[in-house]
């Protein structure tokens, strides 16, 4: 490897390289306009008997199956070397060794230690002993966030958690305790409010009992105006309908420990500044999903993620699952000129995975300059989106199938059902492989409305059952894809800065509806402030 180093590389072994940059990057585009664009997967699998074999494999807890996609042994060849030559080994040693590749917030980047355990642990990272007092604050947390969860489902007196967070703080456990309904005790209700509109949590409320509920206030920061205006709503409901003793009724989860406690929560669960929201499921955050599914199932989740981590730095390029990923997502975004990923998952308890994977890829790398300011002269994340099969196939299907533009399709799909009913896991798995059958083979011989142009790109990711070790090992693939496309972009996928200037604007908007002084506005924002306001 070492010989496709660039000499800066080699001095310093962090340092990033740019996809751009690289030798690999100009062959892909001679190869590309060569065959690539006219590559035909009926036509690749016609040819060579192995292909199945050579695009698929096993990682910790699923199967994955890429021989749907558009690439070729000589395309996938020239990936590997566009990683090895960007350094993408030497990027990934650098996020496992605690660097501050979160070059912005100059901080680490190390949710893996979340999900690191005590012992049995499948991999032991470079550097890891520097990072033991780390380790030492993140078992300690665990351990006591585990036993107030315990404690919390021991007390019947808890009829109902409302769990109040955005974002990072509100996506990952509402997908993952949804996903793990089927692990979770019976009796108890679940609410996840986010959304600033108050209809959101008056929904909630409505039907709760002050005395039996608990509020945990999710929140990084503990600043979040969203968060922090429906944390103070709930305190106020809670006060008003005569609820009492505010420190057994509220929880916050944050790493502004001081500021929880300033708003009168005591009992607090912290993590770190290197534990990014998006990447925050393992931490504290998770407390609701410790909450629905024991403390068990929870670790169970962590260790499932802990073998992708394990996986993801140990195996080599070629048979490393992130990285077979991310390289084609970088092939379809730059030279396909692919601009989505639908996220097709055929188990309902995903419902709101498509909603984690869009924070987690559009917030990591929807940047468009590199990690040194510079404008990147291609294109970065796709847009993500997606509903359950079989769902999409009686809505969007029609478009993926037959519309203009091509949309790879990620299927995910679960052999197990955690249900008896007869007949429903059949079908559902029969619907799963004839979607990707008929975007590859298409029906290219049919006329007009009824042709199918096929050669419609798809992978499928498949696991045995939706436990708690699959799910953390899905989201852990997901997690280290999007790392390996960001690096390969020389993007920095740990900040959020895209962000920042609505949530400014906002609190300007703000004090001009209560004031209704529009100087300075442009036309539209001052002619609609008026409408809003009933000025006119
Ligand atoms: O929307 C920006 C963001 O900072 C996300 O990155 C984060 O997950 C979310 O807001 C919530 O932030 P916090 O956990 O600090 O309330």
């Amino acid at each position: 490897m070492a010989a496709d180093l660039p000499s800066s590389l080699a001095a310093s072994p962090a340092a990033f390289v740019r996809c751009d940059e690289v030798p690999a990057w100009r062959a892909l585009h001679a190869l590309y306009a060569q065959s690539g664009r006219s590559f035909d997967l009926r036509q690749a699998f016609a040819e060579d008997a192995g292909r199945f074999a050579a695009f698929s494999q096993r990682a910790p807890h699923l199967f994955a199956d890429l021989s749907k996609g558009l690439i070729d042994a000589a395309s996938q060849a020239l990936l590997f070397d566009l990683a090895r030559q960007c350094a993408l080994p030497a990027q990934r040693d650098a996020l496992f060794r605690g660097d501050a590749i979160n070059t912005t917030e100059d901080r680490a980047v190390l949710h893996y230690l979340l999900r690191y355990p005590t012992s049995g642990a499948q991999w032991v990272p470079a550097g890891l002993e520097a990072l033991s007092e780390q380790r030492t604050q993140v078992q300690a947390t665990l351990d006591a966030m585990l036993d107030y969860a315990e404690r919390v489902r021991a007390d019947a007196a808890y009829t109902d958690i409302v769990h109040i967070g955005i974002g990072g703080s509100d996506l990952g456990p509402q997908m993952a305790v949804r996903a793990l309904t089927a692990y979770a005790s019976s009796g108890r209700r679940l609410h996840f409010v986010s959304n600033v509109d108050g209809h959101e949590l008056d929904g909630v409320l409505r039907d709760l009992d002050p005395a039996r509920t608990l509020f945990l206030i999710a929140s990084k920061t503990f600043t979040t105006q969203e968060t922090m205006t429906n944390a103070h709503s709930a305190r106020a409901w809670f006060e008003a309908r005569g609820g009492v003793d505010v420190a057994r009724h509220f929880a916050a989860l944050t790493s502004n420990v001081a500021a929880a406690r300033a708003f009168g929560i005591t009992t607090t669960f912290g993590f770190w500044d290197w534990v990014g929201g998006r990447y925050s499921l393992w931490s504290a955050i998770g407390l609701p999903i410790a909450i629905a599914v024991g403390a068990r199932n929870f670790r169970e989740l962590l260790a499932g993620a802990h073998a992708m981590d394990a996986h993801f730095a140990t195996a080599p390029l070629e048979a490393n699952l992130p990285v077979r990923l991310a390289l084609l997502d970088v092939w379809y975004r730059n030279f396909h000129d692919l601009s989505s990923r639908c996220i097709t998952a055929y188990h309902s308890g995903l419902a709101r995975l498509p909603a984690h994977l869009q924070q987690l890829e559009m917030e990591s790398n929807g940047k468009r300059v590199d990690r040194a300011g510079r404008m990147l002269p291609f294109a970065t994340a796709p847009v993500l989106w997606g509903e359950p099969g079989t769902n999409g196939q009686h809505a969007y299907f029609q478009m993926i199938h037959q519309g203009s533009d091509v949309v790879p399709v990620e299927f995910i799909a679960v052999r197990e059902a955690a249900h008896d009913l007869p007949g429903h896991q059949a079908q559902l798995l029969a619907n799963v492989l004839a979607q990707g059958q008929a975007l590859m083979q298409g029906r290219p011989d049919a006329a007009g409305h009824r042709h199918f142009p096929g050669n419609r790109p798809s992978t499928l990711l498949l696991l045995d059952r939706l436990d708690p070790a699959s799910l953390g090992a899905l989201v852990a693939l997901q997690e280290h894809r999007v790392f390996c496309s960001g690096a390969l972009w020389g993007i920095n996928s740990f900040d959020q800065w895209g962000v920042e200037l609505g949530k400014v604007l906002a609190q300007d908007i703000g004090q001009r509806l209560d004031t209704g002084d529009v100087r300075g506005l442009d036309a539209s924002t001052a002619g609609l402030l008026g409408i809003v306001r009933g000025d006119r």
